[in-house]
């Protein structure tokens, strides 16, 4: 039996409605007590005085990039990208190579994640059979191998009648797919938000309606079969009335919003910045202020990273060439604590709730929760610490991200995996120390 003791931490999970200075005890990986002044011996006492302490956090989408984009990312490189960052669980979208659309796929990510992450990971199969748009991968066998969602992201599921019959299949499932709702047609070649600095710039612009009428014909889609439709990445204000709405009358439709959408706008790429080429791209102030109130009022259910690793190589190219995506694993906690609590968008308990049980909820996960009998996922945070963003402190393979160089408040102290301490104090911990029990 292995135990270990959290103490005089200020715990906080919304999942449980907790908010004070407790203890947590942990038995064999598992929660197996919470309170004041627990008395207890344990093999492992941690101090978490004047620290916070909130369940693992969860990103459900990320890019892991393995098989076959390794140089710019890799399940074991990526997942202590995630442990320093206080993520517990990540899961990792299919656009891998080759596609992530069979149970050998899915078999295979599991097994070197079993064999070299740090933290949970669970693989999201593709919809169709190598993300081509044709033919719907077999969505029975895959969840069997351990799929805990479908989706073709990094594009959209193009054809209606295809997305039609896969919410139909998936509701049978009770699995969501989750989409990157954009217009093939709209997108073109556009590269930036279609507005004044794209035209400034003379970049391709995308307009909005790429996204919003894709998102309407997902929503009428879930509606008319029942099927769970997640919308990710959202970026425009229009996109968040219409997910409302839906919401309001009963359709089962959930949606994310990243840190690069609640925090930037086009302006970021004035300097034509590859960094900050996205998709669906950073679009205007209205926009970004009308993520973040749809974040508040639960429209927008999680923030998720859209962690996307890119080399040095591929980004140094003129801005139209470069591959959309930026990281975000690092550090995407202190970004959002700095400008969403900081700013008073969010209240620390919201922030940790759409880090925590609600990205969760939308994939049915077991964890986001602090409650007895739940794996011993813990995330111990120091909010007067910073975080700076450097090449040097980055744990992700690739650097991609405008906030090279920023610093932010608040700092991930301690990241703890069904009882064991997967990073701490700017460490990843060796995996051989917690690969055998
Ligand atoms: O910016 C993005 N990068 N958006 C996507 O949908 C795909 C992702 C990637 O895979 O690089
Ligand atoms: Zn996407």
């Amino acid at each position: 039996m292995s135990t270990m003791l959290i103490k005089n931490g200020r715990v906080l999970d919304p999942s449980e409605n907790l908010d004070g200075e407790l203890d947590l005890y942990i038995v064999d990986g598992v929660i197996s007590d919470i309170g004041k002044g627990l008395e207890a011996n344990a093999d492992e006492t941690i101090d978490a005085t004047g620290k916070l302490v909130v369940p693992g956090l969860i990103d459900i989408h990320v890019h892991l990039r393995e098989p076959g984009g390794e140089a710019k990312e890799t399940i074991k490189t990526g997942s202590r990208s995630a442990a320093a960052g206080g993520f517990t669980t990540v899961c990792c979208m299919p656009n891998t190579n080759p596609v992530l659309d069979s149970a050998t796929g899915v078999n295979y990510v599991r097994a070197v994640a079993a064999r070299d992450s740090l933290i949970n990971v669970h693989p999201i199969a593709a919809v169709t059979k190598g993300q081509l748009g044709k033919e719907i991968t077999e969505f029975g066998d895959l969840r069997f191998h351990g799929a805990v969602a479908f989706s073709d992201d990094g594009m959209p599921v193009y054809d209606a009648e295809i997305m039609r019959l896969a919410l139909e299949y998936t509701a049978m499932l009770n699995m969501p797919i989750m989409n990157h709702s954009e217009i093939p047609e709209l997108v073109g070649e556009g590269v930036a938000h279609h507005g004044r600095v794209a035209m400034k710039l003379g970049l391709r612009g995308v307009p909005r309606a790429a996204e919003t009428a894709s998102v309407a014909r997902d929503i009428e889609l879930a509606a008319e079969t029942g099927g769970h439709v997640h919308i990710c990445h959202v970026s425009t204000a229009r996109a968040c009335e219409l997910i409302a709405e839906a919401k309001q009358r009963g359709i089962r439709v959930t949606a994310e919003v990243t840190p690069h959408h609640l925090l930037l706008t086009d302006q970021a790429i004035e300097t034509f910045s590859t960094m900050a080429r996205v998709a669906p791209p950073l679009r205007g102030a209205e926009d970004r202020d009308a993520l973040r109130q749809a974040l508040r009022n639960g429209t927008l259910d999680c923030i998720a990273t859209d962690h996307a690793p890119h080399t040095d190589i591929e980004k140094n190219v003129p801005f139209q060439e470069a591959p959309p995506g930026m990281i975000g694993l690092d550090f995407s906690w202190a970004l959002m604590y700095h400008e969403m609590v900081g700013a008073g968008v969010l209240t620390l308990s919201e922030l940790v709730a759409r880090m925590t049980i609600e990205p969760a909820k939308v994939l049915n996960l077991s964890g986001g929760s602090l409650a007895k009998g739940r794996n011993a996922d813990v995330t111990i945070i120091d909010l007067e610490g910073t975080t700076q963003i450097t090449r040097e402190t980055i744990k992700s393979k690739s650097c991609n991200t405008p906030f090279l160089g920023k610093q932010y408040s608040s700092k991930i102290e301690t990241t703890i995996v069904k009882g064991r301490v997967v990073y701490s104090n700017g460490q990843c911990t060796k995996l051989e120390a917690i690969s055998h029990p």
